[in-house]
Parts: structure tokens; C-alpha cells; sequence
């Protein structure tokens, strides 16, 4: 459920019309919903209730500040992958004890970043890595706390480019190799080992995946404290989907996934760690843009917007719906037509939809795509000089800009000229 709905035959964000933030801000934009955010992460808080827990939302989903803070004040830890994530959830106010590292390639540089202005842990992802956290760690005359991401060598059936947990996938250490792996972690003096990570990809839309993943944990669990190692936290990552369309079969709902946490860990009395992000954000943002030209082809129309897949990337990288509706709703019983709905970059992946049904629209009409507050913003480029577009939040009746449109000066003047030009 989400908070952009049509009143009065147009569509609004909470209580605030789309069309109205359009004329502030001009088109494109993504527009996030407060009160869908708080209530997509209380989901989660409260399915995990009764169990001593941690949401860290992973901010790669959405990444301004403002959409940190609003969830930050409500309780939430962050998922951070790289050293400007931590800085900016850092910025936002999260505390560095809420703040969680992820990420397969963490530098020395991101690793003192973090160790240096507080960090819950680190999410260990190879040997190599964890021998530079404890030198850094050592360097500091510090002790770095660490979880160890294993690989379970699940299939988690999503799309090739989001699923991590194969043993073919580049992340964690195989669990196999779980027993050695932290035998040499606990001999590091520079590393305290607090317990297991493991992620196993995004937009899953079944809970066997994480079942099958989190019943390895709970043996591995088990396996490593007969080893002698005090396994008291367990971070369960990120991936539960969600729907993008309105159609019967959604995915499994948070409190879902809570019981079935609670049913294959709950015995280890371990604190437990979530990352969602996708959940939290997804449906939480709109980008709205406007049709530029209706464009009548030779065996189709197109629909050409203002928004290109600079902005929105998703369909072009990984072949994703997203519903797109209008801004002014279409008459009850009104014939809908299929378009090809495209932006203005040059090349033809810049494709949103192919022979989508839309009513009748216009040069000027306003359309929204659904479901694109999460990996929305945080994946769009300048490519053909196009500035990103503004973020604006929506709070009941208020809303703000919470990131400008750039001008073109100062995304031209970024460039320098090498003194022999
Ligand atoms: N934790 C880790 C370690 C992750 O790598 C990810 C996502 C998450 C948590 C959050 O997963 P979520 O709850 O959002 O599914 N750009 C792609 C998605 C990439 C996901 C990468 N990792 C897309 O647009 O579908």
C-alpha cells in the first residue's frame, strides 16, 4: 500500500496534488511519500518484534538525506557500501553504532572512514579484506567488530543482474570454507568476530530462498560456536520484492518473512539484523514526468517524454515494469490505446514500455511512473548532458525540494580544460 492515490480525478502524493509539485518544480522528478517510507519500515520493525533486532535500511535503494533522516528518527540502522554512503548517512545523523559497512570491495581508506567516526560492524566479504580491516584496525590502535558474509549457494530466482547468493556470484566466502575462514578472523587481533552476514540478491518474491539461506546460518550458527566462536549476531540482508504491478500475486509480506525468521533462528538467541531497502523505498517514490509529443509511427505510436532512462534506468538495465498512470485520471470507461512509451536519449534501449495501454494523452500531460523510489534517483547519470532530476519529499499537506535541479552551468563547468587547450 502506498500514499499516491487519485482524488477529485487527479493524482496526489499524501495530500499534496502531483500537478501542483510539477508547476513548483518542473518535470521530471521523484516525489517520496513520508508516510509510506515510516509505514514500509514499521512493517518490517514490527515483524521483527519480540526478537532484540536492528532495520538497517539499505540506503543504495535511496539515498538523500532527507529520506535517511525521516527513517533514521523512526529507528532505523543504515546499510552502508561505501565510504560516501557512510559519510552521508553520517551527515543525515545516523549514529555510527547504527551504521552497518557492506560491500565487496571495501578500500583502507572507506575502512578507516568508518572505524574512525564509529561503526556497528563490517561485513566481511574475502580474506584479502580482512586482513586490510584488522591492519587498519591495528594502525588505529582500535578493534574492529566484524561479521563474516557467507555464500549459501541458494538459487534466489530473481533476475541474473540482482541475485548474489550463487556460488558463481562474486560476494561473501563460501560457506563450505566457513569453519577455516573464521579460524583466521579470530586470530586477527585487530578484529573482534561478532557473528554471520549473508545476502543472497533483491526483488525475491518467494520466501524458499531465505528459508533454504537461513537454515544453513542457523547450522552454521551452531557449527562455529563448537568451534568456540561467539556468534551473537546474525545479518539477514536485504531482497524481499515487492509488487510492481496490481496484480494478485505480490510477494510475501513482511510479517511473513519475520515468522519465518523467527521460526529458523529464533532458537539461537542471536540480535538480529535486517537490510531492506527496495521494500522500504520502492513503492515510496513516484517519478512523474511529462509528455514532450505524441508521435504516430509507421505500425505504432510512441509517447515521448520529458523523463529518459538517464533518470530511470531499471527498464533499460534489467527489463523492468514499472506501471506508468497517469497524473489526471482517465475518465471511467475511457478506451486506452497502446503506446511505446520512450524518452529523448539517443539510442533505443531508452525504452520505458513497449506497447503499453495508456488513455488517451497529450503534449503536456503529466504521467507517473510507480513503484521508482527505490534504485530511481540513486542510478541516474548526466548521460546527454540531461541534469538529474530534483527529489522532492512530501510530508501530509507540505513538501520540499530535498535536491535541486542542477543548472547547466554548473554541470558544465564541472569539466576543466588541460592548460594546452
Ligand atoms: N544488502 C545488501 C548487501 C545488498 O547488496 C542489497 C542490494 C540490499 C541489502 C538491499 O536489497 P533490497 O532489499 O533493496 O532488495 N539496482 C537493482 C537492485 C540492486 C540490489 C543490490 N543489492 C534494481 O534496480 O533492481
Amino acid at each position: 500500500m502506498d500514499h499516491f492515490l487519485y482524488r477529485d480525478g487527479a493524482l496526489f502524493a499524501e495530500d499534496v496534488p502531483i500537478s501542483e509539485i510539477a508547476a513548483a518544480v518542473g518535470t521530471p522528478f521523484y516525489v517520496y511519500s513520508t508516510a509510506t517510507l515510516l509505514r514500509h519500515f514499521k512493517l518490517f520493525d514490527d515483524a521483527l518484534e519480540g526478537t532484540d533486532h536492528l532495520v538497517c535500511y539499505a540506503m543504495k535503494a535511496a539515498s538523500n538525506q532527507a529520506i535517511l533522516k525521516t527513517l533514521a528518527q523512526a529507528g532505523a540502522g543504515m546499510d552502508v557500501v561505501s565510504g560516501g554512503e557512510y559519510l552521508r548517512a553520517k551527515a543525515a545523523g545516523v549514529p555510527g553504532e547504527r551504521i552497518v559497512f557492506s560491500g565487496v570491495g571495501k578500500t583502507a581508506d572507506e575502512i578507516r572512514t568508518a572505524l574512525t567516526g564509529g561503526i556497528r560492524q563490517f561485513n566481511v566479504e574475502s580474506e584479502p579484506e580482512m586482513q586490510v580491516i584488522n591492519a587498519v584496525a591495528l594502525e588505529l590502535g582500535m578493534i574492529a567488530p566484524v561479521t563474516i558474509r557467507v555464500n549459501p549457494d541458494v538459487d534466489a530466482k530473481t533476475h541474473a543482474k540482482i541475485a548474489t547468493g550463487k556460488s558463481e556470484n562474486k560476494f561473501g566466502i563460501p560457506i563450505s570454507r566457513a569453519s577455516e575462514v573464521y579460524a583466521l578472523a579470530a586470530s586477527l587481533p585487530g578484529l573482534e568476530v561478532i557473528g554471520i552476514d549473508v545476502h543472497i540478491g533483491s526483488q525475491l518474491t518467494e520466501l524458499e530462498p531465505f528459508e533454504l539461506a537461513y537454515n544453513k546460518v542457523a547450522e552454521l550458527t551452531e557449527r562455529l560456536r563448537s568451534e568456540g566462536h561467539n556468534i551473537r549476531r546474525l545479518d539477514l540482508g536485504g531482497g524481499l520484492g515487492i509488487p510492481y504491478t496490481r496484480s494478485n500475486d505480490a510477494p510475501p509480506l513482511p510479517v511473513e518473512y519475520g515468522a519465518m525468521i523467527k521460526k529458523t533462528l529464533g532458537h539461537l538467541g542471536c540480535e538480529i539484523e535486517i537490510e531492506p531497502g527496495r521494500l522500504i523505498a520502492g513503492n515510496a517514490g513516484l517519478m512523474v514526468s511529462k509528455v514532450i509529443y505524441v508521435k504516430s509511427g509507421e505500425d505504432r505510436d510512441f509517447l515521448i517524454l520529458d523523463g529518459a532512462m538517464n533518470d530511470l534506468i531499471r527498464p533499460a538495465m534489467y527489463e523492468a515494469h514499472h506501471d506508468i498512470v497517469a497524473v489526471e485520471e482517465p475518465a471511467a470507461g475511457v478506451e486506452q490505446r497502446p503506446y511505446d512509451i520512450v524518452g529523448p536519449v539517443c539510442e533505443s534501449g531508452d525504452t520505458f514500455a513497449k506497447q503499453r495501454n495508456m488513455p488517451p494523452l497529450s503534449s503536456g500531460d503529466l504521467i507517473a511512473f510507480r513503484s521508482a523510489g527505490a534504485y530511481g534517483a540513486v542510478m541516474s547519470s548526466e548521460y546527454n548532458t540531461r541534469p538529474l532530476i530534483p527529489e522532492v519529499l512530501v510530508n501530509g499537506d507540505q513538501f520540499a525540494v530535498i535536491r535541486e535541479r542542477p543548472s547547466f552551468d554548473e554541470i558544465i563547468n564541472r569539466d576543466t580544460i588541460p592548460e594546452w587547450l
